[in-house]
């Protein structure tokens, strides 16, 4: 019985892009035998809509990304889910509307064997949504309210490590090793001149808005005047910023796979061109160096694996995440910089290349979230409710 595997992709975040590379890759690997697929494209603007035609003739054909979302909404080549493109499958589902997504794949999650043709056909979410708005526990909740498996980490895990202020607090909490930082919500700004950053960070720091990926809006400060216009620029992605001391060093990333139980993968290092690993060296040029496994010791190798299986616990991440670190050779050795929930899927991407060369490839990478999803859906409905 193949399981329904329903791909989320596109998305309202800045990382719309790169969800349609992970997605198109992701299509192309999974084994069609094992799962019927249906594809639901997110604009940019949050409409939700049946892309799955389309993106199964990209997946045949040469192309390198699936036509976002956006695209096949304006050339027609999409179904809404909804009857105006304002509106997210979110009003659909309160409005209890006849058939859209949400009630559809709530009926085939919860259906009774006799109700059903394929009763043992399960139903699985796969959200390849980067950022904002996909990776930071609003679709789970979305998916967990509906009663529908998804792949990857639940609600508060995802939110947790979306914003950068709140996991650095809970790593803090744990004891975890990570860069000093200073926390600062808008209306704190006039509290905050040069001189204390200086005192109690030091120059240079990185400014970053506490809720945003893909290095948008963040910048490496060198000195006091320059602090006020990169705190503007972070405040125009959210209402909270991070200021963090710059640490020297190499940047190594692991794999973390598991439920409940978390494995680690081998380590892969990226190397950027310019200044700091940002949005042109990630996602333009490209042009940034990827080692996998990284060239490091089996003592840095296992502190990596120990420190990242514990800072996805302190976040209460579970089931898949790529945990970053800053290594900082002359000093404190590894810090934890930031835990992703779901990691790029892209051929280039870090996250399958460092499992990859952990011995588990990109369709079995597949066939493990999907099985996780399942396992945790259950396990979670066997829950007593205190009722
Ligand atoms: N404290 C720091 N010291 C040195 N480099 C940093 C620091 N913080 C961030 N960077 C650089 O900026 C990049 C993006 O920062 P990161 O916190 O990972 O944000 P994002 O969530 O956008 O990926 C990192 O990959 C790294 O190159
Ligand atoms: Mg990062």
């Amino acid at each position: 019985m193949r399981t329904r595997l329903r791909i989320l992709y596109g998305g309202r975040s800045a990382e719309h892009e790169v969800s349609c590379v992970s997605a198109l890759n992701v299509i192309r690997t999974v084994d069609r035998e094992r799962y019927e697929l249906r594809i639901v494209g997110i604009t940019t603007s949050g409409a939700w809509c049946d892309t799955t035609a389309a993106a199964l003739d990209a997946a045949a054909s040469d192309a390198e990304a699936l036509p976002s979302p956006d695209v096949l909404w304006e050339a027609n080549r999409s179904v809404p889910l909804s009857s105006s493109s304002k509106r997210s499958v979110l009003d659909f589902t309160l409005e209890e509307q006849g058939t859209n997504f949400m009630t559809e794949w709530q009926a085939e999650a919860t259906a009774s064997p006799k109700q059903t043709e394929s009763p043992e056909a399960p139903t699985v979410v796969l959200p390849l949504l980067h950022g904002p708005m996909g990776e930071d526990g609003t679709v789970q909740g979305l998916l967990e309210l509906a009663g529908v498996a998804y792949c990857g980490p639940g609600v508060a895990g995802s939110a947790a490590a979306m914003d950068k202020g709140l996991a650095k607090a809970l790593l803090k909490a744990a004891g975890l090793p990570q860069a000093r930082y200073v926390y600062l919500r808008e209306e704190q700004t006039g509290d905050t001149t040069p001189g204390e950053v200086e005192a109690t960070l030091g120059w240079p720091v990185f400014v970053k808005p506490a809720n945003m990926g893909s290095s948008i809006g963040i910048s490496k400060v060198m000195s006091g005047d320059a602090l006020q216009s990169a705190l503007t620029l972070a405040f125009r992605y959210d209402s909270a910023v991070v200021i963090e001391e710059a640490i020297s060093g190499r940047e190594l990333e692991i794999g973390v796979l598991g439920w409940p139980e978390l494995r680690t993968s081998v380590p892969g290092e990226v190397r950027p061109t310019g200044e700091f690993y940002d949005y042109n060296d990630k996602y333009v040029s490209g042009t940034a160096g990827l080692d996998v496994p990284a060239d490091v010791g089996g003592d840095v190798c296992a502190e990596m694996s120990r420190l990242a299986i514990e800072a996805c616990g302190a976040l209460r991440v579970d089931c898949m995440a790529r945990v970053d670190f800053l290594y900082e050779t002359d000093g404190r050795g590894l810090l934890i910089n930031e835990v992703n929930c779901i990691p790029g899927f892209t051929p280039i991407s870090m996250f399958p290349r460092v499992w990859a060369a952990s011995g588990v490839p990109y369709a079995v990478l597949v066939d493990e979230l999907v099985e996780m999803a399942l396992r945790r859906r259950d396990r979670r409905a066997r829950f007593e409710t205190g009722r």
